[in-house]
């Protein structure tokens, strides 16, 4: 690590470009997305708009359940992706005037998503934010892609559970309960769970944009390593999981090591928490997520550090290939009592209602519930003729945005948006290429891997055969 830290020492950190594959594919060639000129033809047609793609293809009124695993394995998939990929969005308006919450144009750097479907309080489009661009140009991947718009990642891509303690050091800080002297993490002043264990701080900037109770107290949107940390209760479980786990471990340290300063406490625990989300990710989620056979062909026992290893997340892998996740989001929450049965007090929740509302942790019961209905509850499966649930189609809810969204929409959109080659030149020019070399094997590991391979019927076989094709069936062109 020291070595590679000496050599590239921006490769992997927060705030640098996600690197490419393939070069990006703009329709000015430099910037702009495919879509953003109308009169633009693309092998002879206008693209169809991203929410039209949604509603043909991808959208599901209902799920079937995959009994080979628990929700926990959608749940840890989104928590571990905030840790290692967050891709910013433009918030400013670069100079013009333009509100991208209310325009239908694309003037930078809105892209809206036009629909031609009015939705519910959406009239003719969602807003969509592009993501920001790096103004570092980069001379070694050649002149072309030197000059094309590349998108950053704001976290590390190392799991590292930046995560649980930011990636600046001034979150950093924040998290840290630094006045207690004890090397733990900040706790929530405000409320406790019915046993008189913690939650995670709220966020300084009040009132925060969560949903509230129509009743009693408001509960604000929590702070954890990742901003998203709210986005949904079993997510808030987990960071809630990881800030008590931080702290139990802090104090059995500082039991056997009284001698241990604050700092040597915090970094060691730190590092225990780091290596115990390497540990689930690579041997709990992985395997199960690619393949076994996969796994042990493409991955492997790790085999120590080699300085010649770029670990920086591809823009593919963020922007299109993990969000395959997307599929098999369930559109019910289930929270379960003490005996694994529905729990009478705080019934099982439709998705929409979950989202942003960390109230529900704090009034409801705390993450137990929650917890126990991911663990105790079967994960969504997917198939081609149930892509993503119209929970999150047709009813996603993002922060400061009155409008439902539509997340497969959002993610065609920031496919074009990112400049992500289509379909047929990913496919020949990676899957076919030595560069990474898929192999026959790959294909035929398929039984293996994610629940969506596990009907091969011919819309699959377009959609998803392989866990390369995932890679590309959100990016739609
Ligand atoms: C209830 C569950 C989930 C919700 C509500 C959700 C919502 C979202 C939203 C709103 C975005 C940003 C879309 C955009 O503007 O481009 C996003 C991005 C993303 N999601 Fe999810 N997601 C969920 C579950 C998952 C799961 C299970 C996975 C993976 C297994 C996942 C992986 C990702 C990734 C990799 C990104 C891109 C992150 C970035 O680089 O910024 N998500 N998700």
């Amino acid at each position: 690590m020291f070595l590679f830290v000496r050599q590239n020492p921006r490769w992997g950190a927060a705030n640098t470009a996600l690197v490419r594959w393939l070069p990006a594919e703009y329709e000015d060639g430099e910037s702009e997305p495919k879509g953003w000129n109308p009169e633009r033809l693309h092998n002879g047609f206008q693209l169809p708009p991203a929410r039209t793609v949604s509603r043909e293809i991808m959208t599901s009124a209902s799920k079937w359940k995959d009994d080979s695993y628990s929700q926990l394995l959608v749940d840890w998939g989104q928590y571990i992706s905030h840790d290692i990929t967050l891709t910013p969005q433009s918030t400013s308006t670069d100079g013009s005037d333009v509100d991208c919450l209310k325009t239908c144009e694309n003037v930078h750097p809105c892209f809206p998503i036009k629909s031609m479907v009015l939705m519910f309080l959406s009239p003719g489009c969602m807003p969509f934010f592009r993501s920001t661009s790096d103004c570092f140009v980069n001379f070694q991947s050649g002149i072309r892609q030197a000059l094309q718009r590349q998108q950053l990642n704001a976290m590390t891509s190392f799991i590292d559970a930046s995560a649980v303690y930011g990636h600046n050091q001034k979150l950093e800080s924040f998290l840290r309960d630094l006045p207690g002297r004890n090397g733990k993490l900040a706790v929530n002043a405000r409320f406790k769970d019915p046993k008189g264990r913690p939650y995670l701080p709220f966020v300084t900037k009040l009132p925060s944009a969560c949903h509230q109770d129509l009743q009693g107290e408001r509960v604000e949107c929590f702070s954890a390593g990742d901003n998203r940390v709210s986005e949904g209760l079993p997510l808030t479980s987990l960071h809630t999981l990881w800030l008590r786990e931080h702290n139990r471990i802090a104090e059995a340290l500082k039991h056997i090591n009284g001698h241990w300063s604050p700092e040597m406490i915090y970094q060691e625990t730190r590092k225990i928490i780091g290596a115990l989300h390497q540990i689930i990710t690579l041997r709990d989620y992985a395997p199960k997520i690619i393949g076994p056979e996969s796994f042990k062909h493409y991955i492997g026992p790790y085999r120590g550090y080699d300085p010649s290893v770029d670990p920086s997340i591809a823009n593919v892998f963020a922007a299109a290939a993990f969000r395959f996740g997307h599929a098999t989001i369930s559109p019910i929450l289930c929270r379960l009592n003490e005996s694994f049965q529905e729990d009478e007090r705080f019934p099982h929740l439709r998705l929409h209602n979950t989202l942003f509302s960390p109230w529900r942790i704090v009034k409801e019961g705390g993450i137990e519930p929650v917890l126990r209905g991911v663990i105790g509850s079967a994960a969504s499966a997917v198939s081609a003729d149930m892509l993503l649930a119209d929970e999150v189609t047709e009813r996603l809810v993002v922060l400061d945005t009155l409008k439902q969204m539509d997340l497969a929409a959002l993610n065609l959109q920031r496919g074009r948006d990112h400049g992500l080659p289509g379909k047929i030149l990913a496919e020949s020019q990676i899957c076919h290429s030595n560069a990474i070399r898929l192999s026959s094997s790959y294909q035929s590991d398929s039984n293996h891997s994610t629940p969506c391979l596990k009907k091969q019927t011919k819309k699959t076989h377009i959609i998803c055969p392989s866990l390369c094709q995932q890679t590309v069936f959100l990016s739609d062109h």
